[in-house]
């Protein structure tokens, strides 16, 4: 085994704290060796909880400051570019929750600063190291369904994301926030790329937030042609209140596979007066908690050169290109040709 990897997480909100904790307590090889946190407060109640002593309130300073090899970029989307540009350039190593950026200039900038250095990015599509649906891309990819025909793909949300995420402008809204991991699924799955999007979004159960937030919805259905002819469907809502709902149909020409389900466990009480009764997930951290780790291990491998690189700056870009297409389409009302325009690709103007 090489020598420890020493991480830096920025950010120590919801993301940041699972990666903090799987960082420090679950990645063979991992140092958890500073932290970066804007709000003072924050730092000091969170720093002291991991128990770390780089404390940082910016990505310079620690930067500059901390002996770190990687950083693992856990801040607002809107954030995402500028800290991830500045590590690259600092040779760090990146790791960068999704949405990659806001626009693709900024997700092509971050691409050239890590290639300019010669250091790993890698985008936090955590799905593609959970063990469900790792095995339904290998049971795809070994043609046991045949060819993809039709591929659904839904995610909702117990509960709406952190206030910035509800300002479109600063997060393109939910079908970012919640649905970029199934913008990255369909894809990965199918093993094609994305040429046309439709997409209805509608804030149904918040209306209140679009005074405060235009451009708010809490719903979205898009529908997607690949490039091998292959549909798909995507399926978003938050926030739903029942629990984190993330699941997955293909049906291929020789067959169909689903992965997930409603149900966290395996214990089902069926009593008179309940009836049938099972808990669904509380949230993504225990649905996705093995595939986190798994996602971090995976960078500090990557890192060592030890595996190929299996969610890239360009995975990152392609699935935030289809999700700025789906919030042109549901704009226009219109469906959306993909690559897209050089002035709809610069800019989101949700
Ligand atoms: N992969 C997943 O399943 C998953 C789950 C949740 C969130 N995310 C992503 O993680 C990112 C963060 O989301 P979150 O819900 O944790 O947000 P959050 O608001 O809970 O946390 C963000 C933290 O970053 C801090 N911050 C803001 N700007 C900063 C800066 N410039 N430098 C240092 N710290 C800064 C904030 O004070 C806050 O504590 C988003 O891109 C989000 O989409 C991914």
């Amino acid at each position: 085994m090489g020598s420890a990897v020493n991480v830096c997480v920025v950010g120590l909100g919801r993301a940041g704290m699972v990666h903090a904790v799987n960082f420090q307590q679950h990645v063979p090889g991992a140092v958890l060796a500073a932290v970066v946190e804007a709000d003072r407060e924050v730092l000091a109640a969170r720093a002291a909880e991991l128990g770390v002593a780089g404390r940082f309130t910016g990505i310079r300073e620690a930067l500059d400051g901390a002996p770190v090899d990687a950083v693992c970029i856990t801040t607002p989307t809107f954030t995402h570019a500028e800290i991830a540009v500045a590590s690259a350039q600092s040779g760090k190593h990146v790791l960068c929750e999704k949405p990659m950026a806001l626009n693709l200039a900024e997700a092509d900038r971050m691409i050239e600063a890590a290639a300019d250095a010669g250091v790993v990015l890698q985008i936090g599509f955590m799905r593609r190291f959970d063990p469900a649906f790792r095995e339904a891309r290998q049971l795809v990819a070994d043609g046991r369904i045949g060819r993809p025909m039709v591929i659904r793909s839904l995610t909702r949300g117990p509960g709406l994301p952190p206030r910035w995420a509800w300002d479109p402008a600063r997060s393109n809204g939910m079908l970012a926030e919640v649905n970029s991991h199934d913008f990255d699924t369909v894809r990965w799955i199918a093993g094609s790329e994305v040429t046309r999007v439709y997409a209805e979004t509608s804030a149904s159960k918040r209306p209140d937030l679009l005074q405060e937030f235009p451009g708010f919805y809490d719903s979205a259905v898009v529908t997607l042609r690949m490039a091998d002819g292959a549909l798909a469907t995507i399926d978003g809502g938050c926030p739903v209140d029942y629990g984190y709902d993330a699941r997955l149909e293909v049906l291929g020409t020789e067959g169909v596979l689903q992965v997930g389900e409603l149900r966290s466990g395996a214990v089902l009480l069926c009593t008179r007066e309940s009836g049938v009764q099972s808990k669904p997930f509380a949230s993504w951290r225990d649905r996705f908690r093995e595939a986190y780790i798994n996602e971090a291990g995976h960078f500090i491998r990557y890192i060592r050169a030890e595996e190929q690189p299996l969610a890239t700056g360009l995975d990152g870009r392609r699935a935030l290109e289809a999700t700025l297409a789906a919030n042109l389409s549901s704009r226009l009302g219109a469906p959306v040709v993909l690559p897209l325009k050089e002035e709809d690709a610069l800019e989101d103007r949700a």
